[in-house]
């Protein structure tokens, strides 16, 4: 069935300048673009947004490093979305991920890797709602 996922362009790929070039993969993968923005994660919201991993030793870190820069925010539609979305920017760790994926390309560690996926149906509807208003939603 088609539906939906929720991306993020972290800083480090923003910083690098990768926006075009990851954006133009997404395109060219078959996603619809349904939401999009350049916004910037306060560390309360970084801090909610990943809660799942407050309790992990890199949480500091991670909330420093997605905190540091702007972001692009999207939502995006496709067939199968979560799955083949993460299928399109590979493992967490770019040292594992397969050639030609996003991670594998543009991302340098396991920390800095470039892009965010969802990891199922329903967190990607809470984490496009975290970022994006329903009028922002198409
Ligand atoms: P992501 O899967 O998008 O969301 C959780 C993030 O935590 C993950 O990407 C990495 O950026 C980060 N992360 C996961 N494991 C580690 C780790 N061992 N060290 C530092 N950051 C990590």
């Amino acid at each position: 069935a088609t539906n939906r996922t929720f991306t993020m362009i972290k800083p480090d790929a923003v910083e690098k300048g990768h926006i075009g070039a990851i954006l133009e993969k997404i395109s060219s993968a078959g996603f619809k673009i349904a939401a999009l923005k350049l916004t910037q994660m306060t560390k309360a919201d970084a801090e909610a947004f990943y809660a799942i991993h407050s309790e992990r030793p890199f949480f500091g870190e991670l909330v420093e490093f997605m905190t540091r820069g702007p972001i692009v925010a999207a939502i995006l539609e496709k067939e199968n979305a979560v799955d083949d979305f993460r299928t399109l920017i590979g493992a967490t760790n770019p040292a594992e991920a397969a050639e030609g994926t996003i991670r594998k390309l543009y991302a340098a560690s396991i920390g800095e890797n470039a892009v965010h996926g969802s990891d199922s149906d329903e967190n990607a509807a809470i984490e496009g709602a975290f970022h994006f208003a329903g009028r922002e939603q198409f």
